[in-house]
């Protein structure tokens, strides 16, 4: 069957909601989300009713006996990794929410159980999909960009006590970072998507915003392996949200629109070296088809993966990079040193990052 409908469960009715609404209701030709699961009966009944869905758990174990092809995990972080390895083994396709895992371990494990699953893995990072970043990629990925300079990321946010009165929130046993893994952790993924890979990062943690166990400010400075240099910067108490990309190539400068939770989905100021440059630009951008933003492009894309179509847009060696980000964050502002990438197992934060503090807490 060329355009099967794949069978969804959404684990988790926080941000699962959104996946349901942004992303497999315009896609119902493609996906028909037949259980949802959350151990929380009333936000399960709720959501199920708003979206007449049958199949309702409160054991994800349960879920995984049913014969449902995709479990798309929308739990707190803490919980990812047990439930990735479990719907894997039980031959499921997964998705997931960022962060994908707590650790480099935790995630070179997921790789390995990926491996030899039946089903495939996609980790969500819907910051990328729109008219925005898709034809800022398209115009690197053809060389009319040039040689890459400079990249400027900051991702300026506001999150308030309110926000972290939600158990998990902000501790380090749960939520397994902050501002970092939480947050900034799109942005500095649309970061590598359009630049590449970090060689070396040179950062700065600090919790100056709220009174919570994990950061709220980040400010790094990168090596990329182009050679081109990136400067990372995100808070949780700015008084004004943005996200705010600017890329510096030889031959064009591309600035992201400001909006914080879609910086993908509207167009870039696309700022060209010459009308020549120019030219090629409108050449290559001349019958454009839209994009939709955010998690409606991804997960037509996981069909089309899943259909033999294309790659998974987003995979566990996308996650792998955001996480040495995180990683090296927290080790270069503990050592004052910088750290070099890409990670390997014998680094001292490979296994936790967690302060030792933490640790003991967070392994329970
Ligand atoms: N991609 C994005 O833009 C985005 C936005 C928000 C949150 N997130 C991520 O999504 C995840 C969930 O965040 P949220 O804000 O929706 O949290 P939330 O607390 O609002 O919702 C999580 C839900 O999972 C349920 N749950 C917890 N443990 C469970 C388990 N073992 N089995 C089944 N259900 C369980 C809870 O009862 C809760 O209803 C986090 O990883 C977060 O970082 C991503």
């Amino acid at each position: 069957m060329s355009n099967e409908i794949k069978t969804v469960a959404v684990v988790g009715c926080g941000i699962g909601r959104s996946h349901l609404i942004e992303g497999y209701v315009p896609n119902a030709d493609k996906y028909k989300v037949v259980a949802l699961c959350d151990l929380n009966p009333e936000r399960l009944n709720a959501v199920a009713d708003e979206f007449g869905i049958e199949g309702r758990y409160t054991s994800f174990d349960e879920l995984l006996k049913t014969d449902v092809e995709i479990i798309d995990i929308c739990t707190p972080p803490m919980v990812h990794y047990g439930q990735i390895i479990a719907a894997l083994e039980a031959g499921k396709h997964v998705v997931c929410e960022k962060p994908l895992v707590g650790s480099l371990a935790q995630l070179d494990e997921i790789v390995a159980a990926e491996k030899k699953a039946k089903g495939k893995l996609m980790p969500i990072f819907q910051y990328r999909y729109g008219d925005g970043i898709e034809q800022v990629k398209k115009i690197i990925d053809s060389g009319i960009a040039g040689t890459p300079y400079v990249a400027t990321a900051e991702t300026l946010w506001k999150r308030t006590a309110e926000y972290y009165a939600v158990p998990w929130r902000g501790k380090w046993a749960t939520e397994l970072g902050g501002v970092l893994m939480t947050h900034a952790i799109h942005i500095h993924d649309i970061i590598t998507y359009l630049m590449g890979p970090i060689s070396g990062l040179f950062g700065r943690v600090a919790t100056r915003v709220n009174d919570i166990e994990v950061e709220d400010c980040i400010s790094a400075s990168c090596e990329l392996e182009s050679g081109a240099l990136a400067s990372l910067t995100a808070t949780l108490g700015s008084q004004e949200e943005i996200s705010r990309i600017r890329l510096a190539f030889s031959n064009v400068t591309f600035e992201s629109d400001h909006a914080p939770y879609s910086p993908g989905g509207k167009l870039w100021r696309i700022i060209p070296a010459s009308p020549e440059v120019q030219a090629q630009i409108d050449a290559l951008l001349k019958d454009w088809v839209h994009v939709p933003e955010r998690f409606q492009t991804q997960m037509a894309r996981f069909h089309d993966a899943l259909m033999g179509r294309g790659p998974v847009p987003v995979t566990s060696a996308d996650s792998r990079r955001a996480l040495e980000i995180v990683t090296a964050f927290y080790h270069s502002s503990e050592t004052h040193t910088e750290v070099r990438l890409p990670i390997a197992p014998d680094h001292p934060k490979y296994k936790s990052w967690v302060p030792a503090q933490f640790r003991k807490e967070a392994a329970q």
